[in-house]
């Protein structure tokens, strides 16, 4: 494992609290996901939520009918994703922080929407290519990634250096957290966006949607796999 992976693993599993279900999966439910089934057929459409943490977003998933379930690095957050939502504790799911170490996540074959909320930046570019690789490998036609990346705009990277590999290390104190032995792998802007996800071009058969937020600090990747 590189450096940067090692630290990150570190970091995550001392836990992330985050109990609230974020704006930008409830509004990716109403516009695209909602339209395209309807609550009767729901318990059939498989969802995945990779770097779920403590597991909002699984949970607001199986509580929409959906087939929901989520994995995470860090067996902290797991642990007590099962326990706030212990009615569907077999839905949340450890898997290991290297890509290589996992055959799949969450489910080997038709996952119709993947959100990864604030979590593929965590992956250095080859670990990044290979797990989506492995996550758009187990998605059905037509399927959608739902991911967000972190820019420049950011004040994390305000406090981060340049390192080789491309991940940086950040590193910064303020009232409310230290951060330390902590990388990113920064998107710098929305032509960078598209060659970091190039190679998604063996998934997709048209329809590949990349768009900078308005709120600047993140980019959306909505591909539609083919
Ligand atoms: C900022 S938290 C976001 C948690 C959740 N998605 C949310 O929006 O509240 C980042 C999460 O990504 C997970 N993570 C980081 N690297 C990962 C990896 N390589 N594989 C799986 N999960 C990872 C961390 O353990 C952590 O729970």
């Amino acid at each position: 494992m590189t450096n940067s992976a090692e630290s990150n693993s570190i970091f995550w599993e001392r836990g992330c609290t985050a109990p609230n279900v974020e704006s930008i999966v409830f509004r990716t439910h109403n516009r695209i996901l909602a339209p395209m089934f309807a609550p009767e057929t729901r318990g059939q459409v498989n969802t995945l939520d990779f770097g779920c943490g403590q597991g909002a977003t699984v949970n607001f998933f199986h509580q929409q009918g959906y087939n929901a379930r989520g994995v995470d690095a860090s067996s902290k957050d797991i642990g007590i994703a099962c326990k706030i939502y212990s009615d569907i504790s077999s839905k949340f799911e450890v898997c290991h922080v290297d890509p290589a170490k996992n055959d799949c996540y969450g489910f080997p074959s038709n996952i119709s929407l993947v959100t990864a909320i604030q979590s593929l930046y965590y992956l250095s570019d080859d670990n990044l290519r290979l797990c989506v690789q492995k996550l758009c490998s187990s998605m059905r036609s037509g399927g959608v990634l739902y991911a967000t990346m972190m820019g420049p705009q950011s004040f994390f990277f305000a406090n981060s250096t340049e390192q080789p590999d491309g991940m940086r290390p950040v590193r910064f104190t303020s009232t409310r957290q230290t951060i330390d032995h902590y990388y990113v792998n920064f998107t710098m802007d929305e032509s960078h966006l598209t060659r970091k996800f190039h190679f998604l071009s063996r998934f997709i058969s048209a329809n590949m949607r990349l768009t900078t937020a308005k709120a600047k600090a993140k980019n959306f990747i909505t591909p539609s796999v083919a």
